[in-house]
């Protein structure tokens, strides 16, 4: 699709190979890492927590019955939703963000001068007691629409804010949703006996020793 897209609204041209090349890089990281982390986190949850597991079963059992999720099953899945939200609070895939000041700037009463790079780390927050109680504790409950209205703003970004916020939002928690139902109404994971679990923060936040399942019909 790169290859072939046209500006059809300017000079109807297409991308130069670099162009071509910084697309797909953005696809790879920005688009296929991120999800690919956040499953991977989630999974490994679920190997851990097997009454949030066993509730997750019930959700798809109970709206999909014998067929596969679809767009249209979205909205029912929300045990599955809250799930991948707590999951992403603890781990989230993206673990800090930055911005460059233009000009001077005041936080508080912190002088940023222009050029400061500030950083906001999702890590950090998204661990903070003040918005989450027993922060380490993984609760999918913790996520109904009562409790997340009444949410600090920014205490829980993920996805980022402001302009910059992530573009393929909308898109991350449908394809998360639908591959956690899809796997979950059929398969468990369970994590190989003595295999170490730790963070590894790139970019994204990494496994650092990757994460080795068995794989369990249900
Ligand atoms: C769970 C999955 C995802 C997470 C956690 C995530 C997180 C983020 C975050 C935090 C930002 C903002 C970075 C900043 O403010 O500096 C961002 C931007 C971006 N995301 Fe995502 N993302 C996810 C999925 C996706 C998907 C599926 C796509 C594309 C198909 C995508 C494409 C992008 C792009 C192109 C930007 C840059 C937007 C801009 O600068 O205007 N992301 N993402």
């Amino acid at each position: 699709m790169f290859l072939i897209a046209q500006d059809e609204e300017g000079d109807g041209g297409g991308m130069s190979d670099l162009q071509v090349r910084d697309e797909v890089m953005t696809i790879f990281l920005a688009g296929h890492e991120t999800v690919a982390n956040a499953l991977t986190w989630t999974f490994y949850f679920l190997s851990q927590n097997q009454d949030v597991e066993r509730k997750l079963h019930e959700e798809p059992d109970f709206v999909l019955g014998n067929r596969l999720p679809t767009f249209e099953d979205l909205e029912q899945l929300n045990y599955t939703r809250m799930l991948l939200t707590e999951s992403m609070r603890i781990y989230p895939p993206v673990w800090s963000t930055a911005r460059r000041a233009i000009n001077d700037y005041m936080v508080l009463n912190y002088d940023v001068p222009a050029r400061s790079a500030i950083f906001f780390c999702q890590y950090i927050i998204h661990r903070d007691p003040r918005f989450y109680p027993d922060t380490l504790d993984f609760k999918p409950g913790r996520w109904t629409p009562k409790q997340e209205n009444s949410l600090r703003q920014y205490s829980y970004f993920p996805i980022g804010g402001g302009p910059r916020r992530c573009i393929g939002e909308q898109f991350a928690w449908m394809e998360g949703i639908l591959v956690i139902a899809t796997i979950a109404s059929k398969w468990k994971f369970r994590l190989v006996p003595g295999h170490k679990v730790d963070i590894k923060p790139m970019i994204t936040l990494r496994p650092k020793h990757g994460m080795n399942m068995i794989i369990v019909k249900r």
